[in-house]
């Protein structure tokens, strides 16, 4: 690999990040993520990014959305509420995933363009933000932005496909949208706004099955809820989703329920409890 801004991530560095609570911490001091996914007509989206969450260092996580009648059951330790504007304060946000391209799921993007704490944006939420044209919200704001493109999510925001410099496409658009961008895909690519740019070595076919980026999603929510830069959030993120799909995969074909469910156990094989 010839660029010196390029780096692979291994085990050391996200031992190294990985946040552990201390004696002191509360809930509130870990990290609040919420997460603004899912619909009436994608309730598992929700749910499966709220795994995601659920699985990450953050202390609580808050759900915002419409399929917030759903989630309550599915996960007692959420707090949920129907939109964003009453579901209270947040570290870190997670929008996009199935919540649909409606004038509120529109109205919910803006907001979490708007919240002054860092946004990941994935999946709808590209959409809205490209037909929307949003792009002079996402490229003013102060706080970090991380978006989860695959490929066609990445045509879409770029108006090109990545071609074979998958590195050299991440780190265009992530110039462009002052973002760091996680490109989905066999060997992820994830790249900062100042060029600095990391490939993901634990990826696994076994996650090319539906919901398995919502889970992703969650995950690295969290991960900046927590504390985390943006762009080691989402090294981190992208390293324990892969050996996350690497664990289910051995007990049988993997869906992405069992992607969220080896998330605890890859986060365990590399982190040491304090
Ligand atoms: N090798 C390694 N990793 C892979 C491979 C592969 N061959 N194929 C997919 N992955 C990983 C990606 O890196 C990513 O982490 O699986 C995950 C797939 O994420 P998405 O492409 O977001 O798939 P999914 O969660 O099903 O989301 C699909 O997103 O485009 C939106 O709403 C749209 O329904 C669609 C949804
Ligand atoms: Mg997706």
């Amino acid at each position: 690999v010839g660029d010196p801004a390029l780096r692979v991530a291994d085990t050391a560095d996200i031992a190294a990040w990985w946040p552990h609570p201390g004696p002191v911490s509360d809930k509130y001091t870990r990290g609040v993520v919420g997460v603004a996914t899912g619909s009436a007509g994608y309730p598992g989206a929700a749910l499966l990014s709220l795994s995601g969450a659920l699985a990450g260092p953050a202390g609580l996580v808050r759900y915002a959305g419409s399929a917030h009648e759903i989630v309550v059951p599915a996960h007692p330790s959420v707090i949920a509420a129907p939109r964003m504007a009453e579901a209270g304060r947040v570290q870190a946000w997670v929008c996009g995933s199935g919540l649909g391209t409606d004038d509120r799921a529109a109205a919910e993007v803006r907001g979490v363009l708007a919240a002054p704490v860092p946004a990941l944006l994935d999946a709808d939420a590209i959409t809205l933000l490209v037909d929307g044209s949003m792009s002079s919200e996402l490229r003013s704001r102060d706080a970090p932005t991380v978006l989860t493109p695959h490929d066609r999510e990445y045509a879409r925001l770029a108006g090109a496909d990545p071609g074979a410099d998958r590195v050299a496409a991440a780190q265009k658009l992530a110039s462009w949208t002052r973002s760091v961008v996680l490109l989905k895909g066999d060997r992820t690519v994830v790249a900062g706004p100042s060029g600095e740019a990391w490939v993901n070595p634990t990826g696994t076919p076994a996650l090319a099955t539906g919901g398995t980026g919502d889970v992703l999603s969650g995950l690295l929510g969290s991960l900046l809820a927590a504390g985390l830069p943006a762009i080691r959030a989402a090294v981190v993120a992208a390293y324990i989703h892969g050996l996350a799909g690497r664990i289910a995969a051995t007990s049988g074909p993997v869906t992405a329920v069992d992607v969220a469910a080896a998330l605890r156990p890859a986060i365990a094989s590399l982190t040491r409890t304090p």
